[in-house]
C-alpha cells in the first residue's frame, strides 16, 4: 500500500489530443513550483525510437523492447532554459511534435508491454515538493491515488481550429478538414483501446475547456489544488 502521508502530492491532467492539457499542466507546474510530467513525450519518443529502427507499430513485442530500453531523457536547453527531451542524447524536442510522430504515438500505445514498460519511468516522477501529470491515463492507471485529477475536454472542432492556428502561426502549412478528421482518428484509438483507454478517473473533476482561455482553465485548477493539497 501506498503511504499517502509520506508521497509527494500528485495532479493528473488528463483529456484527448489537443484539449490544452500540456499548456495547462506546464503553467500549473510553475505557479506551484511542481515537476511536470509530459507522458505524451515518452510515448512520442518511443514512436520516433521506432519510427528511426523501421519497427512496425504492429510489432508490440518489438516496441515493447524499445519502451524498455530507449535512451530518452528529460532535460533542460542550455541556450533557452526550455524543457527538452533527449534520445539517445540528441535533443528530439522539434521532431516529436511531427503529425507522424503523433500518429505513431497512438498507435505504438495500444500494446499493454510498451504501457507496462512506461510505468515505472513515470511513477519515478513522483518527487517533491509534489507533481504534475498529463496524459491520457495520469489518474486512472499510473497515479490512481493522486490527491487532484482534472480530466480536461473540448470539443473536436475547437481542438481542430487550435491546432490550425498553432500550425499557421508556426508558418505551416494546414487545412482544417484533415486535422479535424485526424484528431478524430486518435480520439477513437484513446478511446476505444482496450489497455488503459482514456477515460475520466471517477473521482475526476471534469473541465470543458471548449469556452474558456488558459488563464481561465489554469486559475480553476489552481483554486481546484489549493482545497485538496
Ligand atoms: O499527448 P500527446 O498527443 O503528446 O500523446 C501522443 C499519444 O500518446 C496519444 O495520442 C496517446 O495515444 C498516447 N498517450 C497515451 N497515454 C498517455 C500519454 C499519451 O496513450 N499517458
Amino acid at each position: 500500500m501506498v503511504n499517502h502521508l509520506e508521497e509527494p502530492p500528485v495532479i493528473t491532467i488528463d483529456g484527448p489530443s489537443g484539449s490544452g492539457k500540456g499548456t495547462i499542466a506546464r503553467q500549473v507546474a510553475e505557479r506551484l513550483g511542481f515537476l511536470l510530467l509530459d507522458s505524451g513525450a515518452l510515448y512520442r519518443a518511443v514512436a520516433l525510437a521506432s519510427l528511426n529502427t523501421r519497427t512496425s507499430s504492429d510489432d508490440a513485442f518489438a516496441v515493447a523492447q524499445i519502451a524498455l530500453t530507449a535512451p530518452i531523457d528529460f532535460d533542460s536547453n542550455p541556450d533557452t532554459g526550455e524543457s527538452c527531451v533527449l534520445l539517445g542524447g540528441q535533443d528530439v524536442t522539434l521532431a516529436l511534435r511531427r503529425e507522424e510522430v503523433g500518429e505513431q504515438a497512438s498507435k505504438i500505445a495500444t500494446h499493454v508491454g510498451v504501457r507496462d514498460a512506461l510505468l515505472a519511468r513515470q511513477r519515478r516522477w513522483r518527487q517533491p515538493p509534489g507533481l504534475v501529470a498529463d496524459g491520457r491515463d495520469m489518474g486512472t492507471v499510473v497515479f490512481p491515488e493522486a490527491e487532484l485529477k482534472v480530466f480536461l475536454t473540448a470539443s473536436a472542432e475547437i481542438r481542430a481550429k487550435r491546432r490550425y492556428k498553432q500550425l499557421i502561426e508556426k508558418g505551416m502549412s494546414a487545412k482544417i478538414e484533415s486535422l479535424l478528421a485526424d484528431i478524430r482518428k486518435r480520439d477513437d484509438r484513446d478511446y476505444n483501446r482496450p489497455v488503459a483507454p482514456l477515460k475520466a478517473a471517477e473521482d475526476a473533476v471534469s473541465v470543458d475547456s471548449s469556452l474558456l482561455s488558459i488563464d481561465q482553465v489554469v486559475t480553476k485548477v489552481l483554486d481546484l489544488a489549493e482545497n485538496r493539497l
